[in-house]
């Protein structure tokens, strides 16, 4: 059994000081460009890994997940560093999102850190490759030794220039695409930076695009990701839909656009996350195991192991991580997972 974690003072006393003097989103792309670098170097993985402890397996919508601490999505939209997420002890991670067509997102700047407060903003708009793209670049690793052994899920919204009325057939298109890609997948409803997105969680429209997508899907899990902000009847009905569709489950949640809580001089268009989005991502959790039995990945706010204690004692099956990993780092994912093994979750 590996449980060495050579990242742990390296990151926060040494490189997080340099990194967060740095532009937030020029620092992330340098991550990804290192991690995709690092994903082809098996020695130099293998000394990052500490995967080889098995002793919580955990099995949801029929996959089974080494452990239940997932990467969110938007961290690695493209899925260009895959080995290394496994490497980290990530058990699951969700590539995306991906649209049909490739974007490139608003104009930057567009990820903003609200340090004292350990939060993000951001309003990248589904800046990525597209689907064709990546499912060429993945469907050619996809059955190499480097694929990781951890479930890949893989996220999926509009591209922007399709109208929000025709939004069924262009996850569609995404969704066939890349279905022999990923182990499941994401629609995602929730994004505050896609003009008009988060209206495909209300009425017909949620209707339409679960019934397009699992008249095709010949049996991938399809989880449905939603905003924090719905208020209770928004999100009754999406459940009520996800159990007559047989979704296999929830991703809750995005982020919010309810920035009250913090100072108005941080405020800005786009969406929070981290610190100040625990309590609301908290609340809906506690919703959805109220009013529904479907499988819930819980994601928001998550910043330390007790936050994610939490999680599973309200009732998750799986947890991510997006902000907390920004300002802790590796250190994070292996708090978290040390402190289920040591709990037996
Ligand atoms: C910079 C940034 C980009 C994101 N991009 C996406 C995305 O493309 N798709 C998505 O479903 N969620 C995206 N998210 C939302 C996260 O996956 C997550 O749901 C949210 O940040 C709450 O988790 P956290 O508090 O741990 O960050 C993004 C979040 C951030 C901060």
């Amino acid at each position: 059994m590996r449980t060495r974690n050579p990242t742990v003072p390296f990151y926060e006393s040494f490189l997080k000081p340099i990194l967060f003097s740095l532009d937030p989103e020029l620092v992330h792309e340098v991550a990804i460009a290192t991690l995709a670098r690092l994903s082809r170097i098996p020695w130099l993985l293998d000394v990052l890994s500490r995967s080889g402890d098995n002793r919580f397996n955990r099995e949801v919508f029929g996959l089974r997940f080494p452990n239940p601490l997932g990467l969110a999505a938007g961290f690695d939209k493209n899925g260009m560093a895959l080995p290394a997420w496994e490497a980290l002890g990530f058990g699951f991670v969700e590539i995306g999102t991906i649209t049909a067509q490739g974007q490139v997102g608003n104009p930057r700047p567009r990820v903003f850190r609200i340090k004292e407060m350990e939060a993000l903003i951001n309003r990248l708009g589904f800046n990525n490759e597209g689907a064709e793209k990546i499912a060429v670049r993945l469907g050619q690793l996809r059955g190499r030794p480097q694929w990781p052994k951890i479930p890949v899920g893989v996220n999926i919204g509009k591209s922007k220039v399709v109208p929000l009325e025709e939004a069924a057939s262009d996850y569609l298109r995404s969704f066939q695409r890349l279905e022999g890609i990923g182990d499941y997948f994401v629609l995602n409803v929730s994004s505050p930076n896609t003009p008009g997105l988060r209206k495909l969680q209300e009425g017909a429209a949620i209707r339409e695009l679960f019934a397009a997508i699992q008249q095709q899907n010949q049996g991938k899990p399809l989880l449905v990701k939603i905003a924090p902000d719905l208020v209770s009847g928004q999100l009754d009905h999406i459940l009520a839909l996800a159990d007559e569709f047989r979704l296999a489950g929830v991703v809750a949640t995005n982020t919010t656009v309810n920035q009250e809580v913090i100072p108005q001089d941080k405020r800005r268009p786009g969406g929070l996350s981290g610190e100040p989005l625990r309590t609301l991502s908290l609340g809906i959790l506690h919703h959805i195991k109220k009013h529904s039995s479907l499988p819930v990945i819980s994601v928001g706010g998550i910043m330390n192991a007790d936050d994610a204690k939490q999680r599973f004692d309200a009732g998750a099956e799986l947890v991510q991580i997006y902000t907390g990993f920004v300002f802790r780092g590796p250190r994070l994912v292996w708090e978290i997972t040390e402190s289920l093994r040591k709990k037996g979750e």
